[in-house]
């Protein structure tokens, strides 16, 4: 009855955790929730009073497929305060999300087969979504300092990929950040392939410490192709990302997103856009980042204090994840299971890859969690790690 697209993909590995620890009585570090005590209820609030005082009923009315002009402006004005770069804010498509962009570009791109490189370990939401289109997945290994270029150049040299999947800030799920270098080296190595590079960056604006790094777009402009969205800096309800992509991709994007929703919820475009013109998103980041940066540093502090010394984990310099890796041979799925009895829960690392299984990482996440209990919660985690390794 259903189709090969859709059988054929695992139901959302995560979506299933997330069931599992939804119960109050459990520590969960599986979920990848931005903390609701930061959400900017009141200015939102007067943000939707002040669109309805200005544009009436029709903020209510359908509208255009590229999204709203005032809030693509300000997306533009935010590449340019922050990364000092140029974006026309006609490269700019609105979309449901980041994700939905990322639903968008397999749509446009991928045939059945068609190989997409990806990070390793990777976003489980990216997987999912070229896994629809039946991405043949060619993974390259992250580890600190960014992707393996060595690995990266024979799998180009081997196969013939449409895209290179990267999240190159704090990424999800292992906190790993590229260094500039690195970054210079993979651009390099793609110029000229006709290789699109999709550089989804959710966190990078939830810099806690150390310099920013710079885009994909300053080293390979024709190939790149950004994501972004307010999820993790403003709220994630709404559903508001967008996409950068040169002119002849946002082309077939706009003919993609017509056919798949029309436009993005105007209603929520001219709000966030009001909330970007009436406050200030960088006095609003810096209160996300202090929370975050001290719940990471009560992670790190129980971490060092509590797991056995042959355990290596991330410490990122932002973002909301932290990457854990034990004895090889050792399963996260099998660890598991017994923090679930004690009440502790975490993403294990299979979803985040794209061929192997049973594997000795996992994924922590600290946003959520009150201190007292990130403190708990990584003792318990370490009384199993020591049962199991
Ligand atoms: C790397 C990455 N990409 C995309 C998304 C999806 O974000 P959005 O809420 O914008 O769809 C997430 C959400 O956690 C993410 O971590």
């Amino acid at each position: 009855m259903f189709s090969n697209r859709i059988s054929d993909v695992p139901k959302s590995f995560i979506r299933e955790i997330l069931k599992v620890s939804a119960d109050p009585s459990i520590i969960s570090f599986a979920g990848g929730l931005p903390n609701r005590d930061l959400f900017p209820v009141e200015n939102i609030q007067t943000a939707t009073n002040n669109v309805f005082r200005i544009a009436g009923p029709d903020v209510l009315q359908y509208s255009n497929s590229e999204g709203y002009k005032g809030l693509r402006e300000n997306i533009a004005k935010r590449y340019k305060s922050f990364y000092g770069i140029d974006i026309p804010s006609s490269n700019i498509l609105i979309t449901n999300g980041s994700q939905q962009g990322l639903d968008l570009l397999g749509k446009i791109f991928l045939n059945e087969g068609d190989s997409v490189a990806i990070e390793e370990p990777g976003y489980l939401g990216a997987i999912q979504a070229f896994g629809v289109y039946k991405a043949n997945f060619l993974p390259v290994p992250v580890s600190e300092g960014g992707m393996d270029v060595c690995t990266l150049e024979a799998v180009l040299a081997d196969n013939n990929p449409k895209l290179i999947y990267t999240v190159p800030n704090f990424q999800n799920p292992s906190g790993i950040t590229y260094t500039n270098e690195n970054r210079e080296k993979v651009a390099k190595t793609l110029k000229g392939t006709g290789i699109y590079l999709v550089e989804d960056n959710p966190y990078a604006e939830l810099r806690f410490t150390g310099s920013n790094k710079k885009s994909f777009m300053e080293f390979l402009p024709e190939q790149t192709i950004l994501l972004g969205t307010v999820s993790k800096t403003i709220v994630p309800s709404f559903r508001l990302g967008w996409i950068v992509a040169p002119d002849n991709v946002m082309e077939k994007l706009l003919i993609a997103k017509q056919a798949a929703d029309l436009h993005t919820n105007y209603f929520c475009q001219r709000i966030v856009d009001q909330f970007l013109n009436d406050y200030s998103l960088d006095d609003h980041i810096e209160t996300i980042k202090a929370l975050y940066m001290s719940k990471k540093e009560t992670m790190i502090d129980a971490i060092k204090q509590h797991f056995p010394k042959e355990i290596t984990f991330t410490d990122p310099e932002g973002g909301m994840f932290l990457w854990v890796t034990l004895p090889v041979g050792v399963s996260s799925l099998d660890l598991f299971d017994l923090a679930i009895k004690q009440n502790v829960a975490f993403v294990p690392g299979d979803p985040f890859y794209t061929n192997r299984t049973d594997v000795n990482t996992f994924r922590l996440n600290y946003t959520n969690t009150d201190e007292q209990r990130i403190r708990k919660g990584i003792k318990l985690l370490a009384e199993c790690i020591r049962e199991i390794i």
